[in-house]
Order: structure tokens, then C-alpha cells, then sequence
């Protein structure tokens, strides 16, 4: 099969994985209304592109955080990547590395992420972090990413409780008894630990979040840890203009891959209030169904600095381990370049919010 897309990988996995796995991976909450919504509300937007601009010097670098990228374009954190493929969250990290892009390793990654560290030391990696109820347990895992040399915090808040997802509670959903849930194996982590096969992610793990989580542990992390704090999940100017009151550094416009709440808004729905209210002030960034380079295009016209991908890489890394996931950056990267080139923007700060209009503009003319 040849493989020129990222639906391509999509398609290509789905013949490869496991039910339990392909429907842990594909799943969404509920009736999946959102799941369908954020990949479909990028095709309700229309590209305006513009023409005669010299185009010989066309890039998509971006700066954030103190750091150039090759493209606004990252991996997005998801549990269990070991479960696509043996070269897991290594391959993946390698993968980004070779990309210029960023690598945002999980909580519930099936390798420590120590070992991430260690295999991929060139790669920018930041550290998703669940709160748990023992806090102690939060402290260690914080000191243990700051000293393996992640470079940012990524709090997921959008996951207090876990969303209602069908096909894992029809398939009683474990980790595979081959696999562990690597952060919590190895270094005691105060009672938080994982039986392979016996209490999977949804009957134990998940129980160990801190439900009481608030705007008042997020001044706690802020003032515990030296790296940059950034907030996952966030999908309203309010919530975003609180995470720029507590000093967060920045926010990722995010539904969990529409894992959580069913009908919440597609992130590129969400996005473009959020960056009116706090872009200007501070960086925001997005992740959901972002499947080609246009829908990149289009969540940086409406004010995201970057966005990351979530599923595309899971399906990259179930055909074809730490190369697959090269390909799926790389046919992204370059149909995102093609795509400027196309619109006449030379470089990612020249792809305004102009460019990209609802397709109901066009009938209000
Ligand atoms: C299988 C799977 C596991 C995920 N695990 C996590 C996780 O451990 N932490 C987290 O913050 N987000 C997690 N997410 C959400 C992703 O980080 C991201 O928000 C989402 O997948 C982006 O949407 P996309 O899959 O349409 O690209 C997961 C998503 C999937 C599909």
C-alpha cells in the first residue's frame, strides 16, 4: 500500500492492531460527536491564499519557549505507545528529534522517562503530568524530569475523571500483560503502581488523579518546579485568561482527542476566542484532528504557535516503528511548506488570520 497521507497511516494500522488496542487508539467519549467534530470542522474553514510574493526563501521555523523548531509541529503526549509498536516512545522521541520538533512524553508512557531521555538526547522533550492525589508522588516524578532534562511541564487539566469511553468498557480495556506502565515501575513511587494485566489504566491508575485539583495547586506547581508550566486541556477565554493570571507560560487549546466531553467544541472552533483573548499576552498552542497541512495552516491563522498531533503518530509508529513516524513529520511538514508556498507566505508569522475565513463568509457577500 503506498502511504502519501496521514489517512493513509490511518488505514494502514487499522489492519495492523489488535481490537484492543486499535479501539483504545481510535476511541472517543461518548457518541464520539466530538471525536467527528474535530476533523470535520477544519473543512468548514476556507484558505484565502495570496499570490505574486517572492517565495525563494520559504521556511516553517517557529521560536517558542527559548527554543527554534524546523516547523510548528510536535507530538502530542499519548499513554502506552509500546502498544503500537515495540520501539514505543523512544521511536517516537527519536523520531521528533530528526524533525526539529517537540516530543511531549506521557505520564502513562510505557517507557520511563528516563529511558526516553537517554535514547533521544537531542530531541526537545517536555513531561506530561498527572496530579495525584499523593502528592509526593507528583514531587518525584517533577524532580525526576527536571533531572533527565525535559524541558517544559505539560499539566494535563481536562482529565480529573476519565471520560466515558465504549469500546474499552465493552472490551474491558487492560494494559497488555507485556507491557508496564514504566514511570511507576522501578523507583518506589509511594504506592502508585501498575499491575500489568491486572489493574489497568481505567480501574486503578486513573483512581489515583487528585479530583481536588484547583487553580491553587497550579500556584504550587509553579512555584515548586524550575521548568516552564504550560496547561493541556484548556477550551475557554475564561479558563485561559485564568491560566495567564497564574502565570502559566502557556495553554495547548485541547479536548483530549475528544476523549472527555462528548460535545465539547472542536479545538479549531474552540481556538480562534481563546486567542483573542490571550494571544497577544501569551503562547497558546493547539492539538485535535489536525490530519494534513492545511488544517495546520489554519489552526496557525487563528492564532496558534504550534500544534501537535496525536493519533497520526500512533498510526505512524504501529506501521512502521521510529520510520513510520518520520514519515507521517515528514509528509506533514512538506504539505504544510507546499500549502504556504501556495497561499504566498514565506515564512509561518505570514500566515494571518485574514487567510482563513468560516465558509459561511462566503454567503454573506
Ligand atoms: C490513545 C491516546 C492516548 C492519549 N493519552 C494521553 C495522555 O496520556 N495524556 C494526555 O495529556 N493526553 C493524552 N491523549 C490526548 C492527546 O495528547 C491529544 O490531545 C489528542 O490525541 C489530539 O488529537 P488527535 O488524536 O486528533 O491528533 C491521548 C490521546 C490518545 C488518542
Amino acid at each position: 500500500m503506498s502511504l502519501i497521507c496521514l489517512n493513509d497511516y490511518e488505514r494502514a494500522a487499522s489492519a495492523i492492531l489488535d481490537k484492543l488496542a486499535l479501539d483504545y487508539y481510535k476511541g472517543g467519549a461518548g457518541d464520539e460527536l466530538t471525536l467527528k467534530n474535530n476533523v470535520e470542522a477544519y473543512s468548514r474553514l476556507r484558505i484565502r491564499p495570496r499570490f505574486l510574493r517572492d517565495l525563494t526563501e520559504t521556511n516553517t521555523r517557529c521560536s517558542l519557549l527559548g527554543n527554534e523548531y524546523k516547523m510548528p509541529i510536535g507530538i502530542a503526549p499519548s499513554a502506552m505507545q509500546k502498544m503500537a509498536h515495540p520501539e514505543g516512545e523512544i521511536g517516537a522521541a527519536i523520531a521528533a528529534g530528526k524533525a526539529g520538533c517537540v516530543y511531549i512524553l506521557s505520564t502513562l508512557s510505557t517507557t520511563s522517562l528516563e529511558d526516553v531521555a537517554e535514547a533521544a538526547p537531542d530531541t526537545h522533550k517536555w513531561f506530561q503530568l498527572y496530579i495525584f492525589k499523593n502528592r509526593a508522588v507528583t514531587e518525584s516524578m517533577i524532580r525526576r524530569a527536571e533531572k533527565a532534562g525535559y524541558e517544559a511541564l505539560v499539566v494535563t487539566i481536562d482529565a480529573p475523571v476519565r471520560g466515558t469511553r465504549r469500546s474499552d468498557i465493552k472490551n474491558n480495556f487492560r494494559v497488555p500483560p507485556h507491557l508496564k506502565l514504566e514511570n511507576f515501575c522501578g523507583e518506589l513511587c509511594n504506592g502508585v503502581r501498575c499491575q500489568p494485566g491486572v489493574a489497568g489504566v481505567n480501574h486503578f491508575l486513573i483512581s489515583k488523579f487528585d479530583t481536588s485539583l484547583t487553580w491553587k495547586d497550579i500556584d504550587w506547581l509553579i512555584e515548586f518546579t524550575k521548568l516552564p508550566v504550560i496547561l493541556k486541556g484548556i477550551l475557554t477565554p475564561e479558563d485561559a485568561q485564568l491560566a495567564y493570571e497564574h502565570g502559566v507560560r502557556g495553554i495547548i487549546v485541547s479536548n483530549h482527542g475528544a476523549r472527555q466531553v462528548d460535545t465539547a467544541p472542536a479545538t479549531i472552533e474552540a481556538l480562534p476566542e481563546i486567542s483573542r483573548a490571550v494571544g497577544d499576552k501569551m503562547l497558546v498552542m493547539m492539538d485535535g484532528g489536525i490530519r494534513a497541512g492545511n488544517d495546520v495552516f489554519k489552526a496557525l491563522a487563528l492564532g496558534a504557535k504550534m500544534v501537535f498531533l496525536g493519533r497520526s503518530v500512533l498510526w505512524g509508529l504501529t506501521v512502521g516503528g521510529q520510520k513510520g513516524v518520520e514519515d507521517v513529520l515528514e509528509i506533514i511538514h512538506t504539505d504544510l511548506e507546499l500549502l504556504m508556498g501556495l497561499c504566498g507566505c514565506v515564512n509561518v508569522k505570514e500566515i494571518k488570520p485574514q487567510m482563513v475565513v468560516h465558509e459561511s463568509y462566503y454567503w454573506k457577500l
